[in-house]
């Protein structure tokens, strides 16, 4: 199974709209020299996300948000909905990163209900998973993870391989610099994809892309790359220079298929 390598730079609470329309400028330059093999996506903040599309339209890099509402309107103040945000170009959304799960306590519920609103709304879902040093430890992550994938997905209806992407980050392993082993991060991908054969099919979960994340950086790509069922990574602090993501970028090509 070939499946398009994605590399997603999640930009977090950073880059204000001069700051974004650099990067997003030498990104988008990037992309349109380098033969895009490699699906990349950026994930501004939300006031950066129309000066980022302005800067990115012209090229294949896709417009991703960190956030947005389960609802569809009303009286849901500081909220954003997935309409408004396709409105201004936005075609993909971040559901259950960690930090959302643990700062801002979004639980099971909450990701399901995302999830169904971004399916809903024809939008790419790249919904993470990942396990604390704690759970790790105790030698719950694969449990852990599967339930995360379980509780998300459960009554939504998914079809095909463009409406999600699975993002495993590893808690301990964000913003920390201690990145999982490759061939660890591997073996959870595998059970993930498992997990995904049982709850939808066994061909659509082997051409879903699932990525690693978790202090990626242009020394790491390769031989995550190298892994049998990484298909790409979900970038945090890294994505933030054009030449380091650009290097990653360039890291995912050389397992991509012309
Ligand atoms: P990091 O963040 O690359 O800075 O570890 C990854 C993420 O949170 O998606």
């Amino acid at each position: 199974m070939t499946r398009k390598p994605l590399i997603a730079g999640n930009w977090k609470l950073n880059k204000n709209i001069a700051e974004t329309k650099e990067l997003a400028s030498a990104l988008a330059q990037f992309n349109k020299d380098n033969n895009p093999t490699v699906d990349v996506m950026i994930v501004p903040t939300f006031t950066s996300l129309a000066a980022a599309q302005d800067c990115i339209k012209d090229s294949q890099i896709i417009l991703g948000a960190q956030d947005f509402s389960q609802h569809d309107s009303g009286a849901y103040t500081g909220e954003v909905s997935t309409e408004m945000l396709k409105e201004i170009g936005v075609k993909a959304v971040l559901i259950g990163h960690s930090e959302r799960r643990e700062i801002f306590k979004e639980d099971d519920e909450i990701i399901n209900a995302k999830l169904n609103q971004a399916l809903k709304s024809n939008l790419l879902a790249v919904l993470c998973c990942g396990e604390s040093l704690e759970t790790r430890e105790a030698g719950n992550t694969d449990t852990w993870i599967c339930n995360q994938i379980e509780a998300a997905l459960k009554n939504n209806e998914i079809n095909s391989d463009s409406q999600l992407v699975v993002a495993y980050e590893p808690i301990w392993a964000i913003g920390t610099g201690k990145t999982c082993e490759s061939n660890e991060a591997n073996r959870v991908i595998k059970v993930i994809r498992k997990k995904l054969a049982e709850l939808l099919n066994e061909d659509l979960a082997s051409k879903i892309r699932i990525l690693y994340g978790g202090s990626v950086k242009s020394t790491t790509i390769d031989a995550q790359m190298a892994e049998s069922d990484i298909d790409g990574a979900l970038v945090g602090g890294a994505s933030l220079k054009a030449d380091e993501f650009g290097k990653i970028i360039t890291g995912a090509a050389a397992k991509a298929v012309a």
